[in-house]
């Protein structure tokens, strides 16, 4: 058990002396240290590269002060890994040369399995080993994925999309489709999370960043069922499971009812209300708006007391933001958020 062992508390919503915090994409280009590594390679190889990927996992932990670490990698990792290939561009972000939209695309794919998973990712294991050797037991390490329709929406619109027009035209013209390609996914989702525990990571994260996309009804077909069966899947291994949706105002029970530990929640909900929907199922992890980071920290400060009060007394709260930080924040600003966070969480 790591020494700080303060989020993994909040996970299981155990008594904590304070609020634990981390954030989301917390090693990124705000960062000068950051760029400086991106500087001299691209942005798959750093993934790949054990070395580096643990520098970059240690910066927020050396720089802002955070309670947990997270695996620096990509969503996207395990995608290639099944057979697409993918480039990350400057502008447009990621982009697959051959979306699945065929089913001679989908029968392309390959399902990985566990001994699979780790022979077509060594670098995902190898850097959880040396990220733990270089925490050396301070701090609690988390892994992730992202979760089958959010992993479906990358490989079928082949970028990130605004309308989420080809998924959506598949999922209402060729329903079966869509099902086969979720079914491949989670299947290799449950192994790479659970190669991600054999290593030794300490909680995971689900990103289910575009589920909040779906109508309710959508939703429960084509995204709640695979994100449950990826998180009974892992279950068995003891580890707590974090469940973030971006948008989760209309699906927040289904999340608390998920079998996950944490509920994720972005900023646009109220985390007093969202405690008194589902707060007896999961704890919540949340829910700073990613901008108020551009403000002065006094006003960093009257929001981040805000949500501590919203969320009342009792554990079970894990701060964060409500969705990735801005390659623009500056980083005092963000290194001002994490002692706001334990000074006033500390004083309750
Ligand atoms: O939280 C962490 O610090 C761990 C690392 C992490 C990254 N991406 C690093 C990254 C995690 C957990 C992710 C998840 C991820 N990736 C999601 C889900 C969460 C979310 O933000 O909704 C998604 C949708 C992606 C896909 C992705 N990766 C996009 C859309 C982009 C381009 C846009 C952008 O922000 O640059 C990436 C690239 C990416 N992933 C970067 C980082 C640090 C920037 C790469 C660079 O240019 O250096």
């Amino acid at each position: 058990m790591p020494k700080n062992d303060t989020f993994l508390r909040a996970c299981r919503r155990e008594p904590v002396d304070y609020t634990p915090v981390w954030i989301m994409r917390q090693a990124g280009r705000y960062m000068k240290e950051y760029r400086a590594i991106r500087k001299k390679v691209d942005f798959l190889t750093m993934c790949k590269t054990p070395e580096l990927v643990t520098e970059a996992t240690l910066l927020p932990v050396e720089i802002l002060g955070v309670d947990a670490a997270i695996l620096f990698s990509d969503i996207l990792i395990p995608v290639e890994a099944m057979g697409l290939e993918v480039r990350f561009t400057e502008k447009r972000g990621p982009v697959f040369s051959n979306p699945v939209r065929s089913e001679s695309g989908l029968e392309g794919l390959s399902i990985l399995n566990l001994p699979e998973s780790v022979e077509r990712m060594p670098f995902i294991k190898e850097s959880i080993r040396l990220i733990l050797e270089a925490l050396d037991n301070r701090l609690p390490l988390i892994g992730f994925s992202g979760a089958p329709f959010t992993l479906a929406t990358y490989m079928i619109e082949g970028e990130t999309s605004k309308n989420f027009t080809w998924i959506k035209r598949i999922m209402y013209d060729n329903p079966a489709f869509l099902h086969k390609l979720l079914d491949k996914i989670t299947t290799t989702i449950i192994n790479y999370l659970e190669m991600q525990i054999n290593a030794g990571v300490h909680a995971v994260q689900l990103f289910d960043t575009w589920a909040g996309s779906l109508d309710p009804v959508d939703y429960q077909e084509f995204a709640l069922p695979y994100t449950e069966r990826v998180i009974k899947g892992t279950k068995k291994t003891g580890c707590p499971i974090i469940l973030f949706a971006n948008g989760v105002s209309s699906i927040l029970e289904f999340m608390g009812n998920s079998g996950a530990d944490v509920a994720g929640l972005d900023w646009r909900i109220d985390i007093g209300d969202a405690r008194k929907r589902v707060g007896n199922m999961v704890a919540l992890q949340g829910n700073l708006d990613p901008c108020v980071l551009y403000a002065r920290p006094p006003v960093i400060k009257k929001y981040a007391k805000n949500i501590l009060d919203r969320y009342g007394s009792g554990p079970g709260h894990i701060f964060n933001l409500g969705h990735g930080i801005l390659p623009d924040t500056p980083v005092e600003h963000a290194k001002a958020l994490i002692e706001i966070v334990h000074e006033e969480s500390g004083k309750r």
